[in-house]
């Protein structure tokens, strides 16, 4: 029999939720060694906050606009995280570029999802990007947080082929099945104890990771 799960997670999101939902489905499913403790949105009409009420998994809403300032923003988004003395925090979809005192109080715990092939296009309007390049190969990385906006040093990547007949749409939804499944993956490694983040390199079973696993859709 596989051990209680003891290894919280804290998901942070701002929209659809289609990640969070591939780790309930995961944690569900007994893939993963994690237990999905909260969801946190900053953004009340988030659909992913209806994915965790039905999966039983406790809601925030935590909007920039509540607070008199970033800082104190940010303090009760950091202090609402670690109330659930979390082994990751997932960012998944969110859309909140988070400042560097709440980065540095999760370095080592925090990674974020991006659907590129980091360090090719940070930012948005990546598959936009990636078609107006003519890229035969797309993807998507999981990478430690760090202050540097989708910068951080990256874990696991998926790599998808580009269909001449893509549109930014259809390679998107091509991406995002890969997503489902290096995220769940990562977040397993971390709370497992088998992937760490020292002087800012990646450890995965003990190893530096010199490239990001790459895993074929
Ligand atoms: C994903 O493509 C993720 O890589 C990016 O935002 C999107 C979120 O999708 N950061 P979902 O909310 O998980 O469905």
């Amino acid at each position: 029999m596989k051990p209680a799960i003891d290894a919280n997670v804290v998901v942070l999101i701002s929209g659809r939720g289609s990640n969070l939902q591939a780790l309930l489905d995961a944690e569900r499913e007994r893939r993963i060694d994690a237990h999905v403790a909260a969801v946190i949105s900053d953004q009340a009409d988030a659909a992913g906050l209806q994915r965790a009420a039905r999966a039983g998994v406790a809601t925030h809403v935590i909007a920039g606009g509540e607070f008199a300032s970033r800082d104190a923003c940010e303090q009760a988004l950091g202090d609402a995280i670690e109330s659930y003395a979390p082994k990751a925090v997932v960012l998944a979809g969110f859309m909140r570029i988070l400042g560097p005192h709440l980065v540095q109080r999760f370095t080592g715990r925090m990674i974020n999802i991006h659907p590129s092939l980091l360090p090719l296009y940070p930012g948005l309007n990546t598959h936009r990007r990636a078609l107006a390049a003519g890229d035969a190969w797309h993807g998507a990385t999981v990478h430690f947080v760090t202050s540097e906006l989708d910068g951080g040093p990256r874990i696991v990547q998926v790599r998808v082929p580009v269909h001449a007949a893509d549109t930014p749409e259809s390679l998107a939804a091509r991406v995002l099945q890969g997503e489902h499944r290096i995220l769940p993956q990562a977040v397993d490694w971390l709370t497992t104890g088998r992937l760490s983040l020292i002087s800012g390199r990646v450890m995965l079973d003990g190893s530096a990771l010199e490239h990001p696993v790459l895993m074929e859709a």
